[in-house]
């Protein structure tokens, strides 16, 4: 069985993409393929551009990507209270391939941000429309403060209470793989 788990940012530094692969060892005997978005970079979006060029191959690699895992795992970072601009454009070309973009998967949100909020704004937007893109939407979570609660040189979070509840919410995931 196998996960598709990518961090909704084309931050080469990302911290969600430092959780996701902490959240990733905490579901054992898991098959993770972790994709960088970064490797899926096109024009931004315009209907212009669509109707002269059609959809950039990298949308349909993204799409096929999804759609050749069993689940997946999104940790998702926010700008001005949405979405990256990278994951976006992303997205946003993909929807153009199918507005299921996430094609009924089983899936597990996350987010997590340097601020007490957490990039909760973004994960409540992903989630409360994850059904209308097609995900099978299992859990969410949002970590706050990350750098005060995740160790960078051991790459775990540090608080007992947020790595029992991470556990608990990417575990839904081996329930449904299992
Ligand atoms: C343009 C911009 C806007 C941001 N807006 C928010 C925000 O609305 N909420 C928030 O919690 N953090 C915000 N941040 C801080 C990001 O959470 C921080 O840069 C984080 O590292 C992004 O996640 P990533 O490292 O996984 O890319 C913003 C950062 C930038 C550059």
């Amino acid at each position: 069985m196998k996960i598709l788990a990518f961090a909704a940012t084309n931050s080469t530094k990302s911290i969600n993409r430092q959780l996701l692969s902490y959240a990733g060892t905490l579901i054992e005997e898991a098959d993770i393929e972790v994709l960088d978005i970064n490797d899926y970079e096109m024009p931004l979006y315009s209907s212009d551009r669509e109707a002269a060029d059609g959809i950039p191959e990298q949308a349909h690699r993204f799409y096929q990507k999804i759609g050749s895992a069993d689940a997946l795992l999104i940790s998702l970072a926010e700008h001005n209270g949405s979405y990256t601009a990278a994951y976006k454009n992303l997205y946003d070309w993909t929807s153009r391939i199918d507005t299921k973009v996430y094609q009924n998967k089983p899936t597990v949100m996350l987010s997590t941000s340097p601020g007490a909020g957490g990039a909760a704004n973004v994960l409540a937007t992903a989630t409360k429309s994850a059904p209308f893109f097609g995900a099978d939407l299992k859990a969410s979570m949002s970590v706050p403060s990350f750098f005060d609660n995740f160790d960078a040189e051991s790459g775990r979070l540090n608080d007992g209470g947020l790595v029992k509840e991470l556990q608990a919410t990417v575990l839904r995931l081996k329930g449904v793989l299992a």
